[in-house]
């Protein structure tokens, strides 16, 4: 585990998971892919690694080879009657890596938790006190309604990946003030890292789009970007990420690289607030 030596402790002395919302209500633009290949990534490098659907279309469960209506119950089982989310998780079949998985009762969810009190914190309470996972990767649904607030809301980091599209900008601008507003309200120390996926770099507009969300966000995108590469729908079909479906393809290797730059980020927020270091 890339924790252990490491002083990330809360205030108690427990070990402490970091929590990562992969969120965009622009359709399409690797949301799922990003969770399942950067968790594979997170989970090759000894890290024990719990993702979570949230999405009714339940990609993320059925990419990992699971039955969306498994006996187990799924995540809006949790958001709507306040079932423990460890009894809904299940290994998913891959080591390290556990799963919340999301069925079409996720469409209720996102009717029905406004009317429940204090909605927006009903997924981090859940989540809250349990220091099983080194890292827990929430996949969103393209929408900014309650499902995706109450992400927000759990995470430490927002990861926003996006298409160096012209269409992309209009979501990126949204995505910038729900965050501003998650940080106004419950959770102030949210951070956000936009990740550019799906590039073509031969396409010059990919490009141009490329380095003006660079100029535009600076330090808030990640220098990884993930490029093409049509493997990434092969292993989906084979159920498996694709750092556990092709060891040497492209995006296996960027995706360990985003692996890489997360975890350094995280070590220096760590030694930033030890006061050993300071
Ligand atoms: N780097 C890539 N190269 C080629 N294809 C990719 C890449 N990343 C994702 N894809 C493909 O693009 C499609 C959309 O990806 P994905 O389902 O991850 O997006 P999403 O944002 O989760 O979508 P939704 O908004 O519907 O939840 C999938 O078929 C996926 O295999
Ligand atoms: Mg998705």
């Amino acid at each position: 585990m890339w924790l252990v030596g490491m002083d990330t402790r809360d205030e108690k002395g427990d070990p402490m998971t970091y929590i990562l919302a992969i969120a965009n209500q622009k359709g399409g633009v690797a949301k799922t892919t990003t969770v399942v290949s950067l968790g594979g990534a997170l989970a090759k490098m000894g890290n024990e690694v719990l993702l979570v659907d949230l999405d009714a279309q339940a990609n993320l469960t059925l990419s990992l080879g699971n039955d969306p209506n498994g006996a187990h119950g799924s995540i809006a089982d949790v958001l709507l009657n306040s079932a423990d989310i460890y009894s809904v998780s299940r290994q998913s079949g891959i080591e390290g890596i556990d799963l919340v998985p999301a069925n079409q009762e996720m469409d209720l969810a996102e009717r029905f938790l406004p009317i429940r009190q204090n909605y927006e914190c009903i997924l981090r309470d859940g989540l809250n006190g349990r220091q099983a996972y080194d890292f827990i990767l929430l996949d969103c649904p393209p929408s900014m309604g309650a499902v995706t607030l109450n992400a927000l809301n759990a995470a430490h980091m927002l990861i926003i990946p996006t298409q160096p599209e012209y269409f992309s900008a209009h979501a990126l601008r949204n995505m910038m003030a729900a965050t501003r507003k998650v940080r106004g309200q419950n959770n102030p120390d949210l951070v956000y890292r936009v990740l550019i996926t799906m590039q073509d770099r031969r396409n010059r507009i990919h490009r141009e789009l490329s380095e003006q969300i660079l100029n535009t966000f600076g330090d808030g995108v990640f220098r990884t970007v993930i490029q093409l590469d049509t493997k990434l729908r092969e292993s989906a079909v084979a159920g498996l990420p694709i750092t556990h479906y092709r060891t040497t393809t492209r995006s296996t290797l960027q995706y360990n690289a985003l692996a890489e730059e997360l975890i350094q980020y995280v070590e220096e927020t760590n030694q930033q607030a030890d006061p050993e270091f300071i």
